[in-house]
C-alpha cells in the first residue's frame, strides 16, 4: 500500500451564484478544511453560467490528481440540471454521496456506497455517541429532500429502524410524529414541530439550518435528548464531510 506522506487530501468545490447561505456554508466548509490540513479549492461561477461550463469544470475536478474529493453546492439555479451535474462526478470523489450510484447503493441491501451523505451520517453519529439505539426503533423522518431526509431514511433503514417519512403531503402529520421514538427534522421552517407533535421521552435530532424546525421551548418540555441549532447536527456533519475526503484521498493511495 502506497502511503499518503507528504499529500494532503484535497478538495475541489463548486459553488454557483450568490446565494447568502450557500456562500456563508461553503466558507464553513472551506475554513474547517483549513483546519486539519486539507487544501480545499473553490471555484465560483457566476449564477447566469451555462451547464457546460459548469460541467466542464467538474471535468476538470474528476481529472486532478490531488483533488480526491468533488463537492457541488447545492441548490443550483434552476436553469442549470441537477441531475446532469451531480450524475458527472466521479463516483470516487463523490464525497457528498450524491451521486446516484452511492445513493443506489445506500437504498439497497447487502450494499455499501463509497461515501454517505454527511448530514445522515452526522445525525447517525450523534445517536450512536449519545448511547441512542436505533435497532428496531420507530424513527420518523421529516422531509424527503435528495440532501437530507431521503439519504437520512435510507440510512436509518441499513441501522434497522423502522422509519416513517412525513413530508409535504403527508395528512396529520402530528399524528405519525407522535408515535416517534426519535425524531429527525430538516426542512427548514423554523418552529414548525411543535409541543403537541412529540410523544414524551422523544430523542429530538435537528438538521444543520440555522433555525430549528423544532420549537426548542416546548420540545424540551417532552425530549429526552435534543440537539440544539445552532450547534447540534450542523458541526458534525462538517466532521463527516472531512471523514469522506480523507477516506477518498487513503482510497486512491491503497
Ligand atoms: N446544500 C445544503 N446542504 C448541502 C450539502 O450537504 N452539500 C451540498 N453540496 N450542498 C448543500
Amino acid at each position: 500500500m502506497k502511503k499518503l506522506i507528504g499529500k494532503a487530501p484535497g478538495l475541489g468545490v463548486i459553488l454557483v451564484g450568490e446565494r447568502k447561505d450557500s456562500r456563508s456554508f461553503v466558507r464553513i466548509k472551506k475554513k474547517a478544511c483549513e483546519d486539519v490540513g486539507i487544501t480545499s479549492v473553490v471555484v465560483e461561477l457566476p449564477e447566469d453560467c451555462t451547464e457546460g461550463e459548469v460541467l466542464e469544470v467538474v471535468s476538470a475536478l474528476n481529472h486532478k490528481e490531488l483533488i480526491h474529493g468533488i463537492l457541488v453546492q447545492l441548490p443550483l439555479p434552476c436553469h442549470l440540471s441537477e441531475q446532469k451535474i451531480l450524475n458527472a462526478v466521479n463516483v470516487e470523489k463523490d464525497v457528498d454521496g450524491f451521486h446516484p450510484v452511492n445513493i443506489g447503493n445506500l437504498a439497497m441491501i447487502g450494499r455499501e456506497p463509497l461515501f454517505i451523505p454527511c448530514a445522515s451520517r452526522g445525525c447517525i453519529e450523534v445517536l450512536h455517541r449519545y448511547g441512542v439505539e436505533i435497532t428496531g426503533k420507530k424513527v420518523v423522518v421529516i422531509g424527503r429532500s435528495n440532501i437530507t431526509g431521503l439519504p437520512t431514511s435510507l440510512l436509518l433503514q441499513k441501522h434497522h429502524a423502522t422509519v416513517s417519512v412525513v413530508h409535504t403531503f403527508t395528512k396529520n402529520p402530528e399524528g405519525i410524529t407522535r408515535e416517534a421514538d426519535v425524531l429527525v427534522s430538516d426542512v427548514g421552517i423554523p418552529n414548525m414541530v411543535r409541543g403537541h407533535w412529540l410523544k414524551p421521552g422523544v430523542v429530538d435530532s435537528k438538521g444543520s439550518h440555522v433555525t430549528g424546525d423544532v420549537c426548542y421551548e416546548e420540545a424540551i418540555l417532552k425530549a429526552s435528548l435534543i440537539t440544539p441549532v445552532p450547534g447540534g447536527v450542523g458541526p458534525v456533519t462538517i466532521s463527516m464531510l472531512l471523514y469522506n475526503i480523507v477516506e477518498a484521498a487513503k482510497r486512491t493511495y491503497q
